[in-house]
């Protein structure tokens, strides 16, 4: 029998150096929580090392978005398997270690550490039990209390970005989606706690903050702050006020709870950076209403119209699945339509597949794969032409690019984004750009990313 952890006390640290490698998939929340197991395991006397042949734990960090999670996850481990050193332990964290748990163990009998979403926490404590020996540790309890660790900077692997949990879990229930099974009901984090995290990060050199939550909107519906009650609007507000931090991003938003505050907000504040992720899913309102997402196309195209006629230049991104169970030629025509009169900067296209404990799951999956595979390809073609026609309008312009590193191109080109989230490339005399924030003149757009000069100055040195 596995055991579960009932108890979690103190870890205990051992005099030897181990080492630990965590392979990370999905979004940007399992980035950070990998970054939150580094914490706890350099608080058990693990260091960290990129050489899985060398490690003395092995962490596989997943993601359950992604077609056949559990699968694609129990392949690598018969990978990373073959690799390793015979005494290393394997656990594995992320969405798919909640939503399977010890059925993993059985499929893997040689796993001997399952960490739930809300585990990550007591990482720590886990391993130290495992390391004792005897049967597969498995954490996978959904407590639903906020435990939202506040990270030091000199505990993250990024220098520049920094990403920041505001909201955990989610109780919209898309009937596509497992988020609600894998990271339990929303929480929200205190506004405080909030910004005491980032006025560390500014006080650091992070140039740019990312807030996270399955739906950013959504924040706060039961916080007060001064008397009033707090919503995300006045959270962005009260960041870029106060907490010193120069760009402020936000991901992802929900049509159902964005309203015009937060484009207001955006608007008023330049700290707050004109990039807005808003997945519409399908642009056919008998579809919408199957995905349970609270809104019509036109309701989204209403929030669109918000958003364009903003008095900044707002670039716009979304998610959209194809091939959802009773999804006919005429509700595809319509989220063709809703793509074309939207005209995103950037979008994300999915097939449909199902996931464990979803409703759409007990539905038949009725659109066969090779009619996906064509809708997918046809929305594919139609974003490229709206991508490169709306991408035009950078050419000439200077844009901000926030450093991250050199590109691979040569020593002379660096790489960055821009407060859109734009990829640019750029070509620069100068010999440390490095998390630097500097200005580049666009001079080429490929289909992802943008290409540029520096335009140097002598500011910049001090930037
Ligand atoms: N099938 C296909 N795509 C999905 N997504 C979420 N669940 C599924 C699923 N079952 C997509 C949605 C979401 C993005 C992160 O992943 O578009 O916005
Ligand atoms: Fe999933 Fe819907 Fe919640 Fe987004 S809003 S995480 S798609 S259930």
């Amino acid at each position: 029998m596995d055991r579960l952890v009932t108890a979690v006390g103190a870890p205990t640290c051992r005099p030897e150096t181990k080492k630990y490698f965590i392979e990370t998939f999905g979004c940007q929340m399992n980035v950070l929580d990998s970054e939150r197991a580094d914490a706890q395991l350099r608080k058990c006397g693990y260091q960290w090392t990129d050489v899985l042949e060398e490690a003395d734990l092995i962490l596989l960090n997943t993601c359950a978005v992604r077609e056949r999670p559990a699968e694609k996850a129990l392949v690598r481990i018969s990978e990373i398997r073959r690799r390793k050193k015979p005494e290393a332990i394997i656990g594995i964290m992320g969405c798919v270690a909640q939503a399977e748990g010890r059925r993993l163990i059985d499929r893997a009998p040689d796993v001997k550490l399952i960490v739930g979403t809300q585990a990550v926490g007591h990482l720590a404590a886990l391993v130290t039990q495992v390391e004792r020996g005897g049967d597969a540790i498995v954490d996978v309890r959904m407590p639903n209390r906020p435990a939202f660790d506040r990270l030091a900077p000199e505990e993250r692997r990024q220098r520049h970005v920094a990403y920041v949990t505001i909201v955990e879990g989610c109780d919209k229930f898309c009937t596509f989606c497992i988020v609600p099974f894998t990271r339990g009901r929303e929480r929200s984090r205190s506004p405080e706690d909030i910004l005491t995290e980032l006025r560390a990060l500014a006080g650091a050199g992070y140039k740019e903050v990312h807030l996270l939550g399955q739906n950013v909107n959504s924040y706060g519906l039961s916080r007060r702050i001064e008397g009033r009650r707090m919503g995300f609007a006045d959270l962005l507000e009260m960041l870029a006020a106060r907490s010193g931090v120069p760009r402020i991003k936000f991901t992802t938003s929900h049509p159902r709870d964005f309203d015009e505050r937060i484009v207001r907000a955006i608007e008023r504040w330049p700290q707050l950076c004109p990039w807005i992720h808003l997945p519409p899913q399908s642009g056919s309102d008998r579809i919408l209403a199957l995905m349970n997402r609270g809104y019509t196309a036109e309701e989204y195209l209403r929030k669109v119209e918000y958003i364009r006629r903003a008095s900044r230049d707002i670039s716009l991104t979304g998610d959209i699945i194809v091939g959802f169970p009773g999804e006919t030629d005429e509700d595809f025509r319509q989220t063709v339509r809703l793509v074309e009169q939207v005209e995103f900067d950037g979008l994300y296209i999915f097939k449909y597949s199902p996931r464990p404990h979803t409703v759409a799951a007990r539905w038949a999956d009725t659109v066969p794969e090779p009619v996906k595979t064509e809708r997918l390809m046809q929305l594919v073609e139609v974003q490229r032409g709206v991508q490169r026609r709306r991408w035009q309008r950078y050419l000439g312009r200077e844009v901000e690019v926030l450093v991250e590193g050199r590109s691979t191109k040569s020593e002379r080109h660096w790489a960055g984004h821009t407060p859109c989230h734009k990829v640019v490339n750029f070509e620069s005399s100068m010999t440390n750009l490095e998390g630097l924030i500097v200005k580049v003149e666009v001079t080429k757009i490929n289909p992802h990313s943008l290409f540029g000069r520096h335009v140097e100055s002598r500011a910049e040195s001090t930037v």
